[in-house]
């Protein structure tokens, strides 16, 4: 229903978005990765471009249609998607991270396909941390963009969620309840409770389309009342 109109009145906002998993990889053949299928951020993506807004999506691999009008830049592991989001983050006047990004990735990437060795019925991966994008976003001290995070809990989700929100120095933060079955990760629908520092909202469970289109009027409320 509330496709049946919509105004282009974003049309002078530049969003930046990352969706999707990042891939961190092993050695040439092998990577570690997450269920995030990018549903959430490409549908934000939609409502935002459907708005009129210049939107730039910053994706993980994923299996998904580019969205009409909107500027897509393909990355894979996180120190990628970090770079690619640095380099847009300061042209952009909001910044959405949807992306599900690794937390560690292997501390090296083997350049031959590691072999199994007789004997050894285990074997041992060393991990690093990768950077934080939306935090390194939001630490942003020229040009800073209006900076929304979000944070998949499953228990304590306010407590976490506002954790989030104040350490990474955020403007907003849709919290995601993934230990209700079928909500979030690679499903079709979900359900959010928004929170910035001086309140929170609750968007009740939708289709992650409907979402997108909801979660956008948000986040540009908000916006506008921080501009004054
Ligand atoms: N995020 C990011 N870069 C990372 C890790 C997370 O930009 N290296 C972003 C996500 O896109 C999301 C927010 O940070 O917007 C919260 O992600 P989440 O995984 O819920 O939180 P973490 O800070 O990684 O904490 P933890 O996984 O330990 O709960
Ligand atoms: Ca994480």
């Amino acid at each position: 229903a509330e496709d049946f109109f919509q105004p282009a009145d974003l049309s002078n906002i530049k969003i930046a978005i990352t969706a999707g998993p990042t891939r961190e990889s092993i050695d040439p053949v092998r990577y570690l990765t997450n269920h995030s299928s990018g549903k959430m951020g490409y549908a934000i993506a939609e409502a935002a471009a459907k708005r009129g807004a210049h939107v730039t999506l910053i994706s993980g691999p994923v299996n998904l249609a580019t969205p009409a009008n909107v500027e897509r830049v393909d990355t894979d592991s996180a120190e990628q998607m970090h770079q690619a989001a640095m380099d847009a983050a300061t042209n952009h006047d909001i910044f959405i991270s949807c992306a599900a990004v690794a937390d560690f990735r292997p501390a090296e990437i083997a350049t031959q396909k590691m072999k199994k060795k007789s004997g050894e019925d285990e074997m041992v991966l060393r991990l690093v941390k990768n950077p934080d994008i939306v935090a390194s976003v939001a630490g942003l001290t020229e040009q800073r963009p209006f900076t929304v995070g979000f944070a998949a809990e499953t228990q304590d989700v306010e407590q976490y969620a506002r954790g989030k929100l104040s350490r990474k120095n955020l403007d907003l933060i849709c919290a995601n309840d993934v230990s209700q079955q079928g909500l979030g990760f690679n499903s079709d629908s979900n359900a959010l409770h928004l929170y910035w520092p001086e309140g929170d909202k609750a968007l009740p469970l939708a289709s992650k389309h409907e979402l997108g289109q909801q979660l956008i009027s948000e986040i540009i409320d908000q916006f506008k009342a921080k501009q004054h």
